[in-house]
């Protein structure tokens, strides 16, 4: 499976798992022999790289906490040499609540997070070490510099930031190198790609997050698919409402008509748009199922040609389509 450089020389799979919806965002916490099973499956499989997050906690059906890191940490023990761990500080989130996160990158408060982050994944150094959201109240200067701090001290070996914009990438880089954005990115939010020319000439990888709408480009999802209240943010997600899956018909029906020429599934082809696009963009789908997390990796083995990822795009210009959870296709979102 091919791999993918993220900055200088952060070697991690094309496809990285995203883990948060073992224990957040995706309705009751996913049992915890269950989840270790799919993550160390996904290591079989080649995938080399993971993400959590500090804030994603949640609760199992019996009401008791999931914490994403600690299981995360947990089942890659056994392989800890070989895979890329990515954790995220300067956030703050309600378990039991779809609420705007609350940022908070104060210099105290990010070692804090380190190191509690280094204790629930159970590891002497993370990988990969982002800021979740810009924090307005401190400058991106003062998160370099303690990112540079930490790294000189063993704690994390590379840095990045997640809803990074230009003018803050710039100064962050300067002070210390980033590694990696880590921004929404999919068909349906793809304002992001007016940073391209700047990653590029920064050497700065984007991992894609919430590459398939939250699972929506799957073409999988109906107007009977029904969601748990709260703890599933799909159930207030403006793609999954009655309204958005009309509007999104074409949409589906177009990926559904590529990934049938290409023997794929729209999941696939969703995935492969964006890995065929650029070589420094890896996509971290999140799954529960076994089948889904390889049929995801997959992804990585389809090949689209330059002239058909542009024709993908111009159709996707000009096909209707709704909004969609974080903002709409063509404009930047106030963030969720
Ligand atoms: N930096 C940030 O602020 C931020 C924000 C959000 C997410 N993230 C990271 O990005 C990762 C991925 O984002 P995401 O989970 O929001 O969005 P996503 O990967 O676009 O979608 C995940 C959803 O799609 C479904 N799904 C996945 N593969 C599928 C397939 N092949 N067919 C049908 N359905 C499929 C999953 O359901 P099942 O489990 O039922 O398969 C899940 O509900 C997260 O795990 C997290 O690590 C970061």
């Amino acid at each position: 499976m091919d791999k993918r450089i993220l900055g200088k020389d952060l070697a991690v799979s094309a496809v990285g798992l995203g883990c948060m919806g073992f224990s957040h965002a995706y309705g009751t916490a996913t049992e915890k022999n269950e989840a270790t099973r799919l993550i160390r499956g996904a290591v079989e499989m080649g995938y080399t790289f993971f993400d959590t997050a500090e804030c994603y906690v949640g609760r199992f059906a019996d009401g008791t906490p999931s914490n994403n890191e600690e299981l995360v940490g947990e089942a890659l023990r056994p392989f800890r040499d070989h895979v890329v761990i990515a954790t995220k500080f300067g956030v703050r989130l309600e378990t039991d609540k779809i609420v705007p996160p609350v940022s908070d990158s104060r210099p105290r408060v990010i070692r804090e997070s380190a190191e509690g982050s280094l204790k629930r994944l159970g590891v002497d150094r993370i990988d990969l070490y982002y800021q979740h959201r810009i924090d307005p109240n401190v400058p991106p200067e003062e998160v370099a510099v303690v990112m540079a701090d930490l790294m000189k001290e063993g704690k994390i070996r590379y840095w990045g930031v997640s809803e990074a914009d230009e003018t803050y990438l710039r100064r962050a880089h300067v002070v210390c190198p980033v590694t990696a954005i880590q921004n929404r990115y999919s068909m349906m939010a793809r304002y992001h790609e007016s940073l391209f020319s700047v990653l590029e000439e920064l050497n700065i990888g984007f991992v894609a997050y919430s590459p398939m709408a939250n699972g929506f480009l799957s073409g999988k999802y109906g107007q009977d698919s029904t969601f748990e209240p709260i703890t599933d943010y799909r159930s207030v997600m403006p793609q999954y409402s009655s309204e958005g899956i009309e509007r999104n018909q074409k949409l589906l029906e177009m990926l559904q008509n590529i990934a049938q020429k290409k023997d794929a599934t729209p999941a696939q082809i969703s995935l492969a748009w964006m890995l065929c696009k650029k070589p420094w963009i890896v996509p971290i789908p999140g799954s529960s199922k076994a089948d889904r997390i390889e049929e995801n990796f997959r992804a990585g083995e389809i090949i689209l040609t330059k002239d058909e990822v542009d024709e993908l795009d111009k159709e996707l210009e000009s096909i209707p389509m709704s909004e969609v959870f974080g903002g709409t296709k063509r404009e930047k979102p106030s963030e969720n």
